[in-house]
Order: C-alpha cells, then structure tokens, then sequence
C-alpha cells in the first residue's frame, strides 16, 4: 500500500495549477447517457473517481474515449444498452446514484443498487426518489436494488426540496431535461457545480431558467444533441491548496482558481489573517504572521462548504486562540480529528461541533486517511508539522486529488509518495 511521506515546515512558494472540478465532471458524465450524440468535456482531471464513471458507464453501453494524447478531452457516445448500475461500482463511488435520473428519462426503468455505508455519515437517496416519483417514476427495493419504472414515461411537476441536496438537484435536473412538460424545482442547490452542469444541458439543447439560483426550471424536450463543455475548475482543490499555502506561511499563485466559487472561504481565510489577492487567471495566497482562530458552519452554497471542513481544521489546530468548527451538512465527518491529535492537535468535539484549540506546532506522526477530504487535511498537518509524517489509505486521496504530491513538490514541500 502506498504512503506519502512529508518532512514538513517549509513554506510553500510558486505556482499551483488546478485541475478540472470532480464534482461537475461526475455529473455531466451521466449526462452524456441523455443523447447517443457524442458528448465531448474538456479539462477533465486524472482521478480515480473519473475511471469508475467511465467504467459505470461502459456497462450502460456508453464509451468514454480519450481525444487528446493526455486524456484531459474525453468524449462520450452510444446508446444505452443496459439500464442496471450494478453494487460493486455504486458501493465504490456513491455520485453513481447520478445515472438514475437520465436512464428514467431515456429508459423509462433503471434498477441501481442502493449506495450503503458512507465513512462520513448516513447518505440516503430519499430525496432523488422523491424528486422523480412526483415526475411519475413508481420505485421499489429488491435485492439491494432500488426499481424504478415510468411506463408512461417522465412528466414535468412542481418540486420542493426539503434540504437543497446537490445530488437529489443534480438528478432531477437530468431527468427533467426529457420529461413531457415543465419542471419547477425549488430549494434546489446553487453550488457552481450544477450551473456547470446547467450550462453544458443548454448546450446540448435543454430549455432551463434559473439557472444559479434556487429556483430552477426545466421546459423538457423531445431529444438532446451532442456538445463540447469546458469543465469548471475545481474549488474545493483550490481551497486546499489556499490552505496548503496558509498553514506553512507560504505564497502561491492559484492558477485557474476561481474566487467568485470561494467566496465563504475567501473571508474566513481573510478572518485567519490570510491575505488572498485577485490576479490574472487566479489569484495567490499568501501568510505572513500568526493565523488565528476563527468559528466556521459549514452550510450549502453559498455558505462555507463542508467539503473545505477538514483542511480548515488542520490549519486551525496551528492557529492561535481558540476555534470553533460546526458541521451541519454530514452528521459523521470528524473522522479526522483523532488522526490530528496524533500529530498534537488539541481538538474535543460533541455532536455537530468540534472546538479547536490552536497550539504553536504540531509534530510528525504515521496516521491513516480516513476519508477523501480528511486525507488532505493530514497532508495540511503534515506539512506544517516538524518532522516526519506518513499518511496511508491514499486510496481516499486518489479519488479526488490529482497528482498532490507533485504539485506540493513544485512548490518546495518535502514530500513524496512511496510504496510499501
Ligand atoms: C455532494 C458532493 C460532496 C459534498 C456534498 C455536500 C458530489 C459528487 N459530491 O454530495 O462532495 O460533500 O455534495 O456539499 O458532488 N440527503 C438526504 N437525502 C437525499 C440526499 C441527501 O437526506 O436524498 C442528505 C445527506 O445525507 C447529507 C446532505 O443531505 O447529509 C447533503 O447531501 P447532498 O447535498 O445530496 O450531497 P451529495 O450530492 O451526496
């Protein structure tokens, strides 16, 4: 099993490029099964999370082949010749839920295996099912499996999110897109991920308003058509190298980060005492003096994402004072913190909150990943720790994170990735 091994303390310095969102390639993925026309995205980042779509989506009858030399251009196309999403690749990687709604709208029927267990809480899909049940779609569980049958096919209704769930947003947009008639869905969620995936259904020919906000409508269409879509860059890699800069006191350029999607993240950065300054294709970060300790909620955007919760722990446990972190979004996602105290954090949590008490240093430790988000936040504490810090279960990190260590080296970390 692969480990990255961190002799921390150095000050960040250069340039950082960041790669393509996953949580928006993910997505319009799966909106490559809502036409046989052939669906080409840009900026596609090299993750782990990439390759099980594709897979996923090779057993539909949809390939995915790479255009360019480097695989950065992949192009989707075919017809859907199987409407099962089978549970060894939805156990793996639960944004496979996402191919439910467009095989509804194209199939009329789709049996996906029910996600199970998640690391960082309960993660149930009661809001997709909702969501295309008021669109006429008829479920029932068997098997592990959950059927979904719309014999009449797919109609437009008036939905109200309970909680503005990205991927329940995500789902129903998709299936809406082919449904007889309009779609009014309100509370939905507004992350730039869904007005990434908006912009690429315009593109291949869907009628939708709203589109940012949270109230989205969907006038459905007979057929959608083929198209090529840039993938947004990612924020949730920008923010953790924005962090990686923060916690050494170190300066780097984030090229390709987009600010306007960090805004919540952004200020809290700034109330740390981190200087983040707009540039030409990004923007750079850069600390000077001591952080300091903040409070932080995570809530849906525009709101402090929780997907930025653990990376702001880790710089918090070096800042001074004391900080408070509540996380409203996942009711099991301080996983993290006991891994921390290994390396002298000095951090209590109850229930949805956690306090942080910020010491002077932290000290290098063998630790274990423990989910996709906190691997990088003990990569955070590694680099800002003395000594030598190992961090396994890089399985997590891989899923979402494209080549860290290379990109944490260019700018003058110690670190490297090894086997065994
Ligand atoms: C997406 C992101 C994930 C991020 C999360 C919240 C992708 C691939 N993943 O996950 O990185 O952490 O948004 O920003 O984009 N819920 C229900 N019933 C449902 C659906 C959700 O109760 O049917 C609850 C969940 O249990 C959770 C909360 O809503 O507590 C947020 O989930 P949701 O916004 O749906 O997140 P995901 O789409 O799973």
């Amino acid at each position: 099993m692969d480990k990255i091994r961190i002799r921390g303390g150095r000050p960040l310095s250069g340039i950082i490029a960041i790669s393509g969102a996953k949580n928006a390639a993910l997505p319009l993925m799966a909106a490559g099964l809502l036409t046989d026309d052939r669906l080409v995205l840009t900026n596609v980042p090299h993750l782990h999370d990439i390759g099980t779509m594709r897979r996923l989506l090779a057993q539909h009858g949809i390939t995915v082949e790479p255009v360019d030399a480097e695989g950065r251009v992949l192009a989707l196309g075919g017809a859907i010749t199987n409407t099962m999403a089978p549970y060894e690749i939805v156990t793996e990687m639960r944004a496979s839920i996402l191919v439910l709604g467009p095989l509804m709208a194209r199939c009329r029927e789709a049996q996906v295996s029910l996600p199970g267990g998640c690391g960082i809480g309960s993660r149930p899909i009661d809001l997709h099912l909702k969501g295309l049940e008021q669109m006429g779609a008829v479920f029932r569980l068997d098997g592990g499996y959950v059927h979904g049958s719309a014999p009449q096919g797919l109609k437009g209704a008036t939905i109200v999110l309970p909680f503005a769930s990205v991927g329940a947003t995500e789902n129903i947009l998709l299936a809406a897109t082919l449904a007889d008639g309009r779609t009014v869905l309100s509370n939905a969620a507004q992350e730039p991920e869904i007005t990434d995936l908006c912009d690429c259904l315009v593109a291949m020919g869907a009628r939708i308003s709203g589109i940012g906000t949270g109230t989205i409508t969907v006038d459905g269409v007979p057929r959608l058509h083929g198209a090529t879509h840039a993938i947004v860059p990612d924020r949730i890699e920008t923010g953790t190298y924005a962090c990686a800069a923060a916690i050494t006191g170190g300066d780097v350029f984030l090229r390709h980060g987009r600010i306007d999607h960090l805004g919540a993240v952004v200020r809290s950065l700034g109330e740390c005492g981190v200087e983040v300054t707009p540039g030409e294709g990004g923007f750079s970060v850069r600390r000077v003096n001591r952080l300091i300790g903040i409070d932080v909620i995570t809530e849906p955007y525009p709101g402090f994402p929780t997907d930025m919760q653990a990376q702001f722990m880790a710089m918090l446990s070096v800042a001074e004072g004391a900080s408070m972190i509540t996380e409203t979004i996942f009711d099991n996602r301080f996983m993290h913190v006991e891994e921390l105290k290994r390396l002298g954090a000095r951090i209590n949590y109850h229930g949805a909150s956690a306090i942080v008490r910020g010491v002077p240093r932290l000290s290098g430790a063998q630790v274990m990943a423990t989910d996709l988000r906190a691997s990088f936040c003990l990569v955070l504490a590694g680099l800002a720790a003395g000594g030598e810090t190992t961090i396994g279960g890089l399985h997590h990190l891989d899923r979402g994170y494209e080549t860290p260590a290379e990109k944490l080296a260019a700018c003058g970390a110690d670190i490297e990735r090894v086997s065994g």
